[in-house]
């Protein structure tokens, strides 16, 4: 069914819980004497977010911010545009970032850029996926889930078209589909 689009398993189920237990522990670590307000970048870091925040054994609080720097293709034009932002006032807080994927970095290098200038104690990123051979902004997450090859790769929160996102791991799309 949803299957048939997908060429190849990236990431399987089994991984991305690895991965959350992994980045839950580091950032439980690094955070312990912090402000924690995790941000999720919407809609694609949903699966992620909810995962990984149940991996952090902090009180911390979530909020969600929606930007588009898409339409219906798959490369980044650079132009984002805020959707929805965040409700919670920043100052005092140790911001964590989390996005579903970087490629060209367009995205979160202007969300970060946009949020740094309201008072936070500190603004980090984690990114469930990494494509650094794309990186056109210079811009290192603080916490990669793993990297990914150039191809693109849609399930677990990430779409193709606002398709795919239910799939319970990460997969390659077939080039038919997009091309
Ligand atoms: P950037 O601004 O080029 O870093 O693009 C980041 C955004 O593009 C991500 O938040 C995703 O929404 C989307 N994106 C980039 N690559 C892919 C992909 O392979 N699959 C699905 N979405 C992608
Ligand atoms: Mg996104």
């Amino acid at each position: 069914m949803l299957d048939n689009d997908i060429k190849e398993v990236l990431v399987s189920k089994e991984q991305l819980e690895e991965i959350n237990a992994r980045l839950g522990a580091q950032i439980t670590r690094d955070f312990a004497d912090k402000n924690l307000l995790v941000i999720g970048i919407l809609k694609g870091s949903i699966y992620f977010m909810t995962d990984l925040t149940r991996c952090i054994d902090l009180p911390l609080k979530l909020d969600f911010m929606a930007v588009s720097s898409y339409g219906g293709g798959t490369t980044s034009t650079g132009a984002v545009q805020i959707i929805k932002d965040v409700d919670i006032n920043l100052v005092g807080y140790d911001v964590l970032l989390v996005e579903d994927i970087l490629d060209s970095g367009r995205t979160l290098d202007y969300v970060r850029t946009m949020l740094s200038a309201r008072g936070a104690n500190s603004i980090s990123i984690v990114t469930l996926l990494d494509k650094p051979a794309r990186r056109v902004v210079d811009l290192t997450p603080d916490y990669v889930g793993c990297d990914v090859p150039d191809e693109f790769v849609v399930g677990y929160g990430l779409d193709y078209d606002q398709k795919y996102r239910n799939l319970p791991y990460i997969g390659a799309l077939k080039r038919e589909i997009y091309e």
